[in-house]
């Protein structure tokens, strides 16, 4: 027989028992909740990975894919029965890459920082495409069981990157050529005018000398006008010499770089009233032709630059050499080039002057600092193979 004592007790249990049951039931309701949020979440992430156009994957520690979205289906030429049957990571790859995969695998593993991989991937059919590979180790437990991640076709970008090397280098080779045929023209040009021109003219000074000779002294307006032909005469030879050297300075074969240098300078200094002071190192070293003709041209267009730009009321050059580099240094004191100014497409000038000494391994360094100046700096190795 029970006693009272034990009834209350058995109906205290039960008082428990059913709040027991009724927190059971809350919790399940919570559960039931939450997992119909989980599953909607992870549809939502599922749907946005399926949108993606880019591979997305996932797979265990044996290389067997868990899931893939449907581009990285497509891209890899594979369907969703291959997958379901089974689709070995490493075919996904070229045979020469896949050592470099499964290295890089482990790393990943070992948690080693070395994300954005570039292999080259092959498709079911055979044909293949170049890609970035970024991945992540799938963490349960704290124990990793697969490899999810992230595959970028960059195929489109390589060959993008490839024809604008491409052009880009022909351009230049184009360039090289223009001016290597321009120099050509020239020198031709300068030989034909002070050769024929210039001989043509002197014999003709020549032949006004004769004149004048045989002229009677009570000729006078004869003499006068034999007198001012010989003068015109006189500055159309000086003029023929001045155009023959600008179109090549004959110093620059005859005495070498630095005389042509010096010899420009006093000139421009001449024509311009811009004070032009040279401090040229004048080592025997030795320039082949093409490049003194480059040194000498960038000089050339910097000069005519600093008259035609700078409202400078003088220009410095410098010039160094040592056994493997030449340096120079065009300095004035006007109002400064702007980084725009250097930096257009349109400054033809400029990308000419850069492009002079590109053959070689050159480089051209222009800057500006506003109403101190524009300084012009060349440096160009003097043999091949040297920086
Ligand atoms: N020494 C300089 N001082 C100030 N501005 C300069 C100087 N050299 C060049 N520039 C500026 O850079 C521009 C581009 O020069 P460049 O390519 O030689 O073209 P261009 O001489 O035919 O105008 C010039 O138009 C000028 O505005
Ligand atoms: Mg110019």
């Amino acid at each position: 027989m029970a006693s009272s004592n034990d009834i209350k007790a058995l109906k205290n249990e039960i008082r428990k028992l059913k709040a027991r049951i009724k927190e059971l039931e809350k919790t399940e309701i919570e559960l039931k909740n939450t997992e119909r949020e989980l599953s909607k979440n992870e549809k939502k992430f599922r749907d946005l990975v399926e949108l993606l156009p880019q591979t997305v994957y996932e797979m265990d520690l044996n290389g067997n894919f868990k899931f893939t979205n449907k581009y990285g289906i497509q891209s890899f030429g594979y369907t969703q029965e291959d997958l379901n049957k089974g689709v070995d990571f490493l075919q996904l790859f070229i045979p020469s890459e896949r050592k470099r995969v499964r290295e890089n695998i482990i790393r990943i593993f070992n948690n080693e920082e070395i994300n954005g991989n570039e292999y080259t991937c092959l498709r079911k059919d055979g044909s293949t495409f170049q890609a970035l590979f970024y991945s992540n180790p799938i963490i349960q437990n704290n124990k990793a069981v697969g490899l999810r991640g992230v595959v970028i076709d960059i195929t489109e970008r390589k060959k993008v990157e490839r024809d604008l090397k491409e052009s880009r280098d022909q351009l230049r080779s184009l360039a090289s050529h223009l001016q290597s045929v321009r120099e050509e023209e020239r020198l031709i040009m300068a030989r034909e005018i002070h050769d024929e021109l210039g001989q043509a003219l002197t014999a003709l000074k020549m032949d006004l000398i004769w004149m004048q000779k045989r002229l009677n002294p009570e000729q006078k307006e004869q003499i006068g006008k034999v007198r001012s032909m010989t003068d015109l005469v006189d500055s159309t030879i000086q003029t023929v010499r001045r155009i023959s050297t600008e179109l090549r300075p004959g110093l620059i074969d005859d005495l070498g770089l630095q005389a042509a240098m010096e010899w420009y300078g006093g000139e421009f200094q001449n024509r311009t009233g811009i004070i032009c002071t040279l401090d040229l190192d004048d080592t025997d070293h030795h320039l082949e032709q093409d490049r003194v003709i480059a040194v000498f041209r960038i000089f050339q267009e910097a000069l005519t630059n600093v008259a035609r730009h700078a409202h400078a009321s003088a220009v410095h050059v410098s010039m160094r050499f040592t056994s493997e580099l030449l340096t120079m240094e065009i300095k004035d004191n006007g109002i400064g080039i702007t980084d725009e100014q250097i930096y257009s497409s349109k400054s033809l000038g400029l990308v000419g002057l850069r492009e002079r000494v590109n053959p070689w391994g050159g480089k051209v360094i222009i800057s500006g600092v506003h109403n101190i100046g524009t300084t012009v700096k060349v440096r160009l190795p003097v043999q091949d193979g040297k920086p």
